[in-house]
C-alpha cells in the first residue's frame, strides 16, 4: 500500500488520567475552582477514571470529543456503590494510591481482565505507609481499602512501574506524608512532570523521586492543561506508514517525552527515521509533529533497560520485527503476560498462525523476520495493543488478517480503524476484518 494524510493522533492516556485525578484533588482559587482539560483522551479507559471520581464527588463534565473536559475537584467523599476501574491498570492502581491518604472506606473492582491483574506491587507499599487493604481472592480485585494516617515512605519497587511510582506519589499527596520511590529502570515520568507543573515539591535523581508535602495539603489550585497526542496510538500509525511502499505521513501534535520515545529510537536502530519537526512544549511535556516515510527493516536487539520506555509498543515492535530481514529479540518482557492480556504469549502465538517464526523463551521474546504474507485469524484476547498491532499488519501486500474482534480498540483510540484506512492511499488497500 502507500501511504498518505495527515493524521491527530488522540490525547495520551497516562497524562489524561492523572490530568482528571489531580484537577479532582484542587481546591478553590480564581475561577470558581474550576480546572479545563483540552485534547484529553475520550477512550474507555479514561471514561473509567472520570466515573470512578464522579462517584467520589468529583464534578466531572462529559468526556467526549472535541470538548473541553471540566473539573470542579474538592473533598472526595465515600462512593455510594464499588468503583469500577473497567479495563484499566491505571484507573484502579493510580485510584489506590489516592484513597490511601482519605478517611473512608471504597472497594475497587474492574472487568474480567483487570480483575487478573496484580495489585499487591501497589497495595504492599501502600499498606506500609499505613492504608488497611482487605483482598477479596488474593493478589487481584476487588480490593477494599480504607485509607488513614499515612508515614513516610521510601520503597524500592522490583519492577520498572509508572503505576506503582504514581500510586505511591499520589498517596503522599492525599496523605501529606514524604514519598522516594526508587525503580530498577526510570518509567514514565508524567506524574513527576505534572506535580512539578502544578507547583508541588519534587525531587528526580537518575531512578529516585522523591515528593515533598507542602505546609497546606492538597494545595492545589485549580488549573489548565493541554494534553498531547499519544505517541503510543501514534505508534500504529507510524508501523503502518513504515510498512508501506510509498508516500509519507504526517502525524501531528504528538508527546515525545523522552521516557515514552524508545519506539523512535528502536525504529531508527531497525532502519527507519521518523523526523520530528515543529518542537514545542506543553504543561510540562514535549511535543512534535512526526513525519514518517517507509523503510526497509533490519531485526535488533531491544535491551531491558529500554523497555519502560517502549512498554505498552512491543506488539507493534514485534509486527514490525516479523517484516525485518534478521532476528529481533526483546530481552526480559515478562511485565507483559500481566497486562490488558498475556501479551507475551500472545504476540508468539498470533505471529506464528499468520505464518511467522516468534517465541518467548523465559522472559525474552524472539521474533524472525519473513518476506512471506500474513495470513490467518489472530486472537485479540480483547486486548487493544493486540487488535491494533495486527490490524497494522494486515495492510502489507498480499496480506489477510483477521481479528477476532476489533471493539476492543475504544479503550485507547476509538478512530484507529477510520484512521487507518484514511491514511491507505485510495486502490491498493489490502483487507483487515
Ligand atoms: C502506564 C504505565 C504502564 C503502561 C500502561 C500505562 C501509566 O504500566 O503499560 O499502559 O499510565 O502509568 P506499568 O507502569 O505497570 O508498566
Amino acid at each position: 500500500m502507500k501511504v498518505a494524510g495527515t493524521v491527530r493522533v488522540p490525547g495520551d492516556k497516562s497524562i489524561s488520567h492523572r490530568a482528571l485525578m489531580l484537577a479532582a484533588l484542587t481546591r478553590g482559587g480564581e475561577g470558581g475552582g474550576r480546572c479545563e482539560l483540552t485534547g484529553l483522551l475520550t477512550g474507555e479507559d479514561v471514561k473509567s477514571t472520570a466515573r470512578v471520581l464522579r462517584r467520589m464527588g468529583a464534578v466531572v463534565s462529559t468526556v467526549r470529543d472535541g470538548v473541553v473536559v471540566t473539573v470542579r475537584g474538592g473533598r472526595l467523599s465515600r462512593p455510594g456503590g464499588s468503583l469500577d476501574c473497567g479495563n484499566s491498570g491505571t484507573t484502579a492502581r493510580l485510584t489506590l494510591g489516592l484513597l490511601a491518604g482519605q478517611r473512608f472506606p471504597a472497594r475497587l473492582t474492574g472487568d474480567a481482565s483487570l480483575r487478573r491483574r496484580p495489585m499487591r506491587r501497589v497495595t504492599e507499599p501502600l499498606r506500609a505507609m499505613g492504608a488497611h487493604i482487605e483482598e477479596e481472592g488474593g493478589d487481584t480485585l476487588p480490593l477494599r481499602i480504607r485509607g488513614g494516617r499515612l508515614t513516610p515512605l521510601d520503597y524500592t519497587s522490583p519492577v520498572a512501574s509508572a503505576q506503582v511510582k504514581s500510586a505511591l506519589l499520589f498517596a503522599g499527596l492525599t496523605g501529606g506524608v514524604p514519598v522516594t520511590v526508587r525503580e530498577p529502570y526510570r518509567s514514565r515520568d508524567h506524574t513527576e512532570r505534572l506535580f512539578v507543573h502544578l507547583g508541588l515539591q519534587l525531587r528526580v535523581d537518575d531512578t529516585a523521586v522523591s515528593f515533598v508535602p507542602s505546609d497546606r495539603r492538597s494545595a492545589i489550585p485549580p488549573f489548565r492543561l493541554v494534553v498531547p497526542g499519544d505517541i503510543s496510538s501514534a505508534a500504529f500509525l507510524v508501523a503502518a506508514a513504515v510498512l508501506a511502499d510509498g508516500g509519507e505521513l504526517l502525524l501531528e501534535n504528538v508527546g515525545v517525552n523522552p521516557t515514552r520515545t524508545g519506539f523512535l529510537v528502536v525504529l531508527e536502530r531497525m532502519g527507519a527515521r521518523v523526523a520530528r519537526l515543529n518542537l514545542s512544549e506543553s504543561g510540562g511535556e514535549a511535543v512534535a509533529d512526526l513525519l514518517v516515510r517507509p523503510a526497509r527493516l533490519v531485526g535488533t536487539e531491544v535491551a531491558a533497560a529500554e523497555i519502560p520506555t517502549l512498554v505498552d509498543e512491543v506488539p507493534v515492535l514485534a509486527v514490525l520485527a516479523s517484516r525485518a530481514r534478521g532476528e529481533t529479540v526483546f530481552r526480559d518482557v515478562g511485565e507483559l503476560r500481566v497486562k490488558e492480556s498475556n501479551r507475551l504469549e500472545l504476540i508468539a502465538a498470533n505471529l506464528r498462525t499468520l505464518g511467522g517464526a516468534a517465541e518467548a523463551r523465559g522472559n525474552d521474546l524472539y521474533v524472525a523476520g519473513t518476506p512471506a504474507p500474513p495470513r490467518g485469524r489472530v486472537d485479540t484476547a480483547g486486548d487493544h495493543r493486540l487488535a491494533m498491532a495486527f490490524a497494522v499488519l494486515g495492510t502489507v501486500p498480499g496480506g489477510a488478517v483477521r481479528l477476532s474482534e476489533r471493539a476492543s480498540v475504544a479503550i485507547s483510540y476509538p478512530g484507529f480503524f477510520s484512521d487507518l484506512r484514511r491514511i491507505q492511499a485510495t486502490g491498493n488497500r489490502q483487507r483487515v476484518t
